[in-house]
């Protein structure tokens, strides 16, 4: 562009600019309406939770002091899944799981517990069956004949793995599941996500090896099963993907309105609100979503949030500034969760930076790397009122002494083997 031109364009720009500021200026001068001052809503203390890795609690003192400082819950990250209880068909380990809630209640912390039936973390026994499915070789089930023990096993294992696992089959299996952990964890573990994600993008249930093999009831099943083996607990369906407008959440509400219609027991949703500094949703699309849950008789809870930082479309942003984004995004949440009252418990999926499942380097949650509280820690806290001091521990602590030959181990505070209040 020439000299002239160049003059020519800062004159328009210059003339856009006067006709945008006498724009403003009638705007301004127009007769105001009356116009309702927002309220702000009261903050509530809103118990704050944070999913919890064993093997850093027993690791890490600092980060067993932050947790036990800055959180009321413990959800455990991993310990309750179900290739962790049951790494083998029928046979139960709840050493670490026992471990860590007894932790907990030690501490007068809560434990969500997570997940019951879920489509991922599953232990290869349960997940070949599947496989076969994808790859198109289910074929109808075969009735066998009564066949001698050993070939009747052969051939036994050798058609479900052809054909997938029997309804009649799998539905013990989950049934039997859900039963054996509630039962396990009754009066110790108050609530739990009965089922997890059970949504695929486009609100249709997702293909998980419970929906092929046992069908759509078996959301309906694993809620009954799970009221009937602990009838205090509450339950949950816990989703990502859910938290604005789509067709995702449309999918959530009609699964849960049919769920309630038809008398299942259902107490709360998750709203996981795993999201990023470029895709958050505001406060006022999120307190949407939650009130219409909870319009439906049911509690809500962010239960897994976290927000990455490193996407390719913020190069260019400063590392404070994704931090304030991060901050935003975190605030937002929060004081969704506290302007609904159904909203009742707020978890990050983690505590710090280091251990997020999403890697160190997305920044994801409200502690860096070296556990030193970031701008959305403060965005989180300022959303609620303060929270109240623990709860008096359920289990008195005691100082253990490790005895040789006790065969106990002793880690962070307890020790396997010799820990108090056992069931
Ligand atoms: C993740 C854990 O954080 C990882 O450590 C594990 O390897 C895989 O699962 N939604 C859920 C959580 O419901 O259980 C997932 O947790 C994260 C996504």
């Amino acid at each position: 562009m020439g000299g002239c031109g160049r003059i020519r364009a800062v004159g328009l720009i210059a003339t856009l600019a006067t006709l945008g500021a006498s724009q403003v200026g009638s705007a301004r001068a127009a007769p105001a309406l009356p116009v309702a001052k927002p309220v702000a809503p009261a903050l509530r203390a809103v118990p704050q939770g944070a999913a919890v890795r064993l093997s850093a609690l027993r690791s890490d003192t600092a980060y067993r002091d932050t947790f036990e400082r800055e959180f009321d819950s413990l959800t455990p990250e991993n310990a309750l899944k179900l290739a962790a209880l049951q790494p083998r068909r029928g046979q139960f380990d709840f050493a670490d799981a026992d471990e860590l809630v007894d932790y907990a209640r030690r501490n007068g912390k809560a434990v969500h517990g997570h997940a019951l039936v879920w489509g991922l973390s599953l232990p290869l026994w349960l997940v070949d069956h599947g496989a076969t499915d994808r790859l198109g070789l289910r074929l109808p089930p075969i009735v066998l004949p009564r066949l001698p023990r050993a070939l009747g096993r052969l051939v036994g294992n050798t058609t479900t793995l052809l054909t997938g696992w029997r309804r009649d089959e799998l539905l013990a299996v989950m049934r039997g599941h859900i039963t054996t952990v509630m039962r396990h964890y009754a009066g110790r573990v108050a609530e739990w996500d009965v089922v997890n994600e059970p949504l695929s993008n486009d609100g249709t249930l997702a293909p998980t090896v419970w929906q092929r093999f046992i069908g759509p009831d078996h959301i309906e099943l694993a809620l009954r099963a799970a009221r009937a083996a602990d009838p205090k607990a509450k339950l949950f369906i816990n989703e990502y993907g859910v938290e604005g407008p789509g067709r995702k959440l449309e999918g959530l509400v009609r699964l849960v309105s049919a769920l309630k219609a038809r008398g299942v027991p259902l107490d709360g949703v998750g709203l996981q609100t795993h999201t990023h500094i470029l895709g958050f949703h505001d406060e006022a699309t999120l307190a949407s979503t939650m009130r219409r849950l909870a319009a439906m008789g049911l509690q809500v809870q962010v239960t897994e949030i976290d927000v990455g930082t490193s996407l390719l479309g913020a190069t260019g942003v400063g590392a404070l500034d994704r931090l304030t984004r991060q901050a935003d995004a975190f605030g937002a949440a929060a004081r969704a969760c506290n302007a609904v009252p159904a909203c009742s418990r707020f978890t990050t999926w983690g505590i710090t930076d280091r251990l997020s499942w999403l890697g160190a380097g997305e920044s994801a949650l409200l502690f860096d790397s070296k556990l030193r509280a970031k701008p959305a820690y403060a965005a989180v806290r300022s959303a609620f009122a303060p929270r109240r001091p623990a709860l008096a521990p359920a289990v008195q602590p005691r100082r253990w002494r490790w005895r040789p030959g006790t065969g106990a181990r002793c880690g962070w505070g307890s020790c396997a083997g010799l820990r108090a209040g056992r069931r």
